[in-house]
């Protein structure tokens, strides 16, 4: 006969199970997206997501404050431009919306880590993440090798700017090597690179584009993005964009796709980076709002339930409110 094995030993009181507890999250593991906009004064709630704004970077500077003082270590950019155009030349303007608020938030928070998105989806007028051109037979299609070239740029005037990682977003074939080449080549062999390596074309976006501005005028994202009924590729993806120089590969959206970011944990050594995106956002607020669930727990757990799942860093609208739940 074997011992009587009583899983329960383990679980008797709040002590112990946090002595054997295998995932504790801190906030460390996150980072704070921020939509910024242009002109001042300006703290702007996206109606489907409560609590997330777009803000001025004057405001958002307050924001930011807030967020450090929190413990949080780590932002993402996200910029919303007044100037649209085909090409998304606002994209890399050196008094681009992106370039001035690094160069201030950098001044003002040196020690702060400071990420940026890279795409074009934002400030093309179509709201595709790359340049469209005309096929011979009258389609339209993105051009995904001109669209490296303007992309390269837009990293580079972010690195020049002061950007520590930057984040190339578009799921263009070659975006990453084309990246640290251009950064590489100008000197900033120090400016990482977080790739969103494994971007599904999720419904979960819908919050985001109404926040960022940047759904496309006609179309999908069929064409770059990944399909969500794909495991495999992902692997694809991940082998393409560590050869290429990628340092953090990034599973988006977190929570539906756990599963990926479990198989990449698995199988390869970069850190990975998950994305609780808009959608996964606003499903727990809305549900929380109606008292179906209760908002401070579900925001724990979920953002455990993807450290658990294998990601390193969470990308999430809940980071300052998760800090501020985690120091109570
Ligand atoms: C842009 C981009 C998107 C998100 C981050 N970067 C949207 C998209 O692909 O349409 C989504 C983030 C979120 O939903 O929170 N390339």
């Amino acid at each position: 006969m074997f011992p009587e094995y009583r899983p329960r030993r383990l679980r008797k009181n709040q002590a112990i199970r946090d002595l054997v507890r295998e995932t504790t999250l801190t906030t460390d593991d996150f980072i704070y997206p921020l939509f910024l906009c242009e002109g001042k004064n300006i703290k702007q709630e996206i109606k489907s997501m409560p609590g997330v704004y777009r803000f001025s970077l004057d405001i958002a500077l307050e924001d930011i404050k807030e967020a450090i003082e929190l413990g949080i270590k780590a932002i993402l950019l996200f910029g919303i431009p007044d100037q649209k155009n085909n090409i998304g030349t606002s994209a890399f303007l050196k008094e681009g919306i992106i370039q001035r608020a690094l160069r201030t938030i950098k001044n003002k928070f040196p020690d702060l880590i400071v990420i940026t998105d890279v795409c074009l989806c934002e400030y093309t007028s179509h709201g595709h993440c790359g340049i469209l051109h005309k096929t011979r037979g009258g389609k339209v299609e993105i051009d995904n090798d001109e669209t490296l070239e303007v992309i390269a740029k837009v990293a580079l005037s972010h690195a020049e700017a002061g950007a520590d990682i930057v984040a190339p977003s578009g799921m263009m074939d070659g975006m990453v090597a084309r990246i640290r080449e251009a950064l590489d080549e100008a000197g900033y062999t120090e400016t990482a690179i977080m790739s969103y390596t494994v971007k599904y074309c999720s419904s979960f976006y819908g919050p985001f584009r109404e926040a960022a501005d940047s759904a496309p005028k006609f179309g999908d994202r069929r064409s770059y993005q990944m399909d969500p009924g794909n495991f495999i590729e992902a692997f694809r993806e991940a082998t393409l964009d560590i050869q290429e120089g990628a340092d953090i590969i990034m599973v988006k959206p977190a929570m539906p796709y756990l599963d990926v970011i479990r198989m990449l944990r698995d199988n390869f050594y970069h850190p990975i980076a998950a994305y609780q995106v808009s959608g996964e956002y606003a499903m727990i607020k809305a549900a929380s709002q109606l008292n179906y669930l209760d908002e401070d727990r579900v925001i724990l757990e979920s953002l455990q339930a993807i450290k658990r799942a294998g990601a390193d860093l969470i990308i999430s609208y809940f980071a300052k409110k998760a800090a501020q739940l985690l120091k109570r």
